[in-house]
């Protein structure tokens, strides 16, 4: 029987165990993938010691954890009418049921929040990228353009990884309609994917506010994208005074989109996080307010605020398939620019290999936030 080696987690008291499992076969609906990189989330350390449920219930044990990766394909299924084995994919981690799309998992890190959908990750799915080979759905292999990323852009795999972060500021972004001519607040603007939104918002031709509480975070999103395009505004937690400061930072006018990023400590004892009454005061007639981030509990907006201002709030979780795409396009075009320096603000704090998880689930921990990522080369 072929194996591999994998880091496995298969309890939440002790550390990730290297060690050799059994490949699977390419079935029907499937693609082996040879491993190349892959990110490990600031939080993998609390996860997998079980000190964060990012679902509403606990992960099966044993599991190889691990979110979405650069691979190439080992082997297809017979129904694979286009992937061919030696192609470099983006390997999305978004499972969806092919029976109910609505039942979604992220493969290795989360085993959604409809009941259902826990089956996806119990058997067929479980395992995830923290492994030199994984099994993924054929639709959630995305074939690169080798040659222009690599060689025209001269990207790095490592660089590739952060086309994950990327692909779900994107998802929400695209549903609420921001493009050329329209202006969006990203608040906070601070965190991992709060400064990926601000890139891909400018990307996508947008006028950008970031917001935020972090004042030396937002002066190096001036620094790196410039004050054409790109506003900051640093938020006090005065909702009258901060909702005029978010509409003078667009010339005094309204704007059409607040993109959320909160996390859970956001709301944590407050069900009306001034960040948020801010940004959706802020926000035009027909404004959206499109709400990505990680608050656990409800909060409170104003009912007669959104009715009188026809307002939308819409949820988004990831992003869809043609996302991906359209990111993808944006990247090879050179709209949207991966690797240091003046581009998606991204950082490679440490590159690590399976043997060296402990050392790489620290560091990820420690870089938190926007700008540096950890990515683990099996
Ligand atoms: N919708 C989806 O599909 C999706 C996907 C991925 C992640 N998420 C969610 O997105 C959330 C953000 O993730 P992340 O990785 O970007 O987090 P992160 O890197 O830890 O960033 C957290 C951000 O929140 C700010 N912040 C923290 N506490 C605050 C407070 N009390 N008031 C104002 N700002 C505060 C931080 O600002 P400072 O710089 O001032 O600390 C920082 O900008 C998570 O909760 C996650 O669950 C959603």
């Amino acid at each position: 029987m072929a194996t591999h080696k994998a880091a496995v987690l298969r309890s939440f008291s002790s550390p990730l165990s290297i060690e050799m499992v059994p490949t699977l076969e390419a079935v029907p609906g499937s693609a082996i993938v040879r491993v190349l990189a892959t990110a490990v989330v600031p939080y993998a350390r609390k996860v997998y010691s079980g000190n964060i449920a990012l679902t509403s219930s606990s992960l099966p044990l044993p599991l190889v954890p691990g979110v979405g990766c650069i691979g190439r394909v080992a082997t297809v299924g017979p129904d694979a009418t286009s992937l061919q084995p030696g192609q470099l994919v983006f390997c999305e981690p978004t499972i969806r049921s092919r029976d109910n799309p609505a039942n979604q998992i992220l493969i290795g890190h989360s085993a959604g929040f409809a009941p259902d959908a826990k089956k996806l990750m119990e058997g067929e799915w479980r395992n995830g990228t923290l492994a030199e080979m994984v099994k993924m759905p054929l639709e959630n292999l995305f074939a690169l353009n080798e040659d222009v990323l690599l060689g025209k852009l001269g990207l790095e795999m490592k660089h590739l990884t952060y086309i994950q972060v990327l692909a779900v500021p994107l998802g929400g972004l695209l549903e609420a309609g921001v493009g050329p001519g329209t202006s969006v607040v990203i608040a906070p603007a601070t965190g991992k994917f709060g400064g990926a939104a601000v890139a891909v918002a400018l990307a996508l031709g947008a006028r950008v506010i970031a917001a935020g509480r972090n004042t030396a975070a937002l002066e190096k999103l001036t620094a790196l994208y410039g004050n054409t395009m790109l506003a900051t505004v640093v938020l006090s937690g005065d909702v009258a005074e901060d909702t005029e400061k978010l509409k003078e930072a667009n010339g005094g006018s309204p704007f059409d989109v607040f993109q959320d990023w909160c996390p859970m400590t956001v709301a944590a004892g407050d069900p009306t996080p001034s960040l948020i009454a801010s940004c959706i005061a802020a926000l035009r007639h027909e404004g959206t307010a499109s709400l990505m981030g990680g608050i656990r509990g409800d909060i409170s907006i104003s009912y007669s605020m959104v009715m009188h201002r026809n307002l939308k709030i819409r949820g988004k979780f990831m992003y869809e398939r043609e996302d991906v795409l359209k990111l993808l396009k944006l990247i090879e075009h050179g709209n949207l620019k991966l690797g240091g320096g003046v581009g998606s603000g991204m950082d490679i704090a440490g590159v690590f290999s399976l043997d060296e998880m402990d050392e790489a689930l620290l560091l990820a921990a420690e870089k938190k936030g926007w700008g540096g990522s950890v990515v683990v080369c099996p």
